[in-house]
């Protein structure tokens, strides 16, 4: 059996590197090829994925870039297609929730290639944000659905998608997490590559924000109350931000880049895996609107604050570390001081986040395409 396997923006990456490496491993008569769409190509947000996960080179690159959420999703498919028929497989896997995840399912789907997606189920119920229908569709047309906590399930069954098709497997998220956890970076380390080694002198910890979602980075408004929260936090401790390309794009856009400018704001770019396991491992708190990073505080035990109205990954809040505060900068801030006071949350770790879930997908892959007679 041949399987395509796709990845296209950051937070793929993770998710298909232990996935490639079981298949390799363990299932002989599977072979794994890997397409890249060229969602995210800047080397720092893409390249040094690759080298640290040790995640093979892509077979192919469709090199489709930036664009609108119609010309990206369009140009995936209109490249993937002349991809699937160069050379059909016998079944295309996909990952997550971004735009390459849905726009692959989608041609594979009508070519009648089976679908099989990894972190199906996951619902936020909030249609606004472009990853939910990326869900909604993706699960719709899929043959084969990999759960990573056991609401998503029932999500699917609602949706009218038959049981035979759910396998509820656990997080290949954390499959990494745990495999390179004792290799993270260390913040020192981090400080010194990013010529501020002094950065933490005579401080009491940190805390790590990310942000980067339209809902909050696309709206001047919005994002100017968000950072100003996080100037108003950094008083009480110093804040490390590593800033993705378009939170960059629009508070220069904006003209908030003077909000940020403060001695205990550090903004870094874009930095790679093991250096934000390296910060999020010995940070106090974590203020993030990542989805990523929701799953991967609450398997590291750390304090996360959700810059979010919502989230599709409720096991992080139910019983991980994750606290849903929304944009209220009230709300925010008495997450944050209930952190400082008290270390926040504590937590457990959600049923089979056990370093295992791509084991467990490869086998069932291997399992359903022998018992499937067409391929
Ligand atoms: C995408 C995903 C989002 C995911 C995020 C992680 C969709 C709908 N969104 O959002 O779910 O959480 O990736 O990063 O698929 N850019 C660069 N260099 C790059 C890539 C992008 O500078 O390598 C800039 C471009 O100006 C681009 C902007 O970032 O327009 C947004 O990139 P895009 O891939 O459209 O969405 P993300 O915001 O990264």
């Amino acid at each position: 059996h041949r399987i395509t396997c796709i990845v296209g923006a950051r937070p793929n990456f993770m998710k298909i590197a232990p996935i490639m490496a079981a298949f390799r491993d363990l299932t002989p008569n599977v072979h794994a090829q890997l397409v890249h769409t060229g969602q995210h190509y800047d080397a720092a947000m893409n390249g040094q994925y690759f080298d640290a996960l040790g995640i093979p080179q892509p077979d192919i690159n469709l090199e489709v870039r930036s664009g609108s959420h119609a010309e990206q999703t369009a140009n995936v498919m209109l490249r993937f297609e002349s991809t699937l028929d160069a050379s059909p497989p016998s079944a295309v896997l996909v990952v997550g929730d971004v735009n390459s995840t849905l726009a692959c399912a989608l041609v594979a789907a009508k070519k009648n290639i089976p679908v099989i997606h990894v972190e199906a189920g996951l619902r936020s119920f909030d249609r606004s944000m472009p990853e939910e229908i990326n869900r909604v569709m993706t699960d719709q047309i899929s043959d084969l659905l990999f759960v990573t906590e056991r609401e998503g399930c029932g999500n699917l069954l609602r949706e009218g998608i038959d049981e035979s098709r759910i396998r509820f497997v656990g997080n290949v998220m954390i499959d990494t997490l745990r495999h390179n956890v004792g290799k993270a970076a260390s913040v020192s380390q981090i400080l010194e590559d990013a010529g501020r080694a002094r950065f933490l002198d005579g401080r009491d910890g940190y805390a790590v924000l990310t942000l980067h979602r339209p809902s909050n980075v696309d709206d001047a408004a919005t994002l100017r109350t968000l950072l100003e929260c996080v100037r108003e936090m950094s008083v009480r401790l110093p804040v490390i931000f590593p800033v993705h390309p378009r939170t960059r794009q629009m508070v220069e856009r904006f003209g908030l880049a003077r909000i940020l400018d403060a001695p205990t704001i550090l903004q870094l770019p874009p930095v790679g895996y093991l250096q934000m396991l390296g910060l999020m491992k010995d940070a106090r708190i974590v203020l993030t609107d990542s989805g990523g990073l929701q799953e991967e505080t609450t398997a590291l035990g750390i304090p996360c604050v959700t810059l979010r109205e919502n989230t599709e990954r409720p096991i992080t809040a139910t019983e991980g570390t994750n606290t849903i505060v929304g944009r209220d900068p009230e709300r925010i801030l008495a997450a944050f001081d209930d952190v400082m006071r008290t270390g926040g949350k504590r937590g457990r770790i959600p049923e089979l986040w056990d370093g295992n879930a791509a084991k467990r997908i490869a086998l069932a892959i291997q399992e359903w395409l022998d018992a499937t007679p067409r391929h």
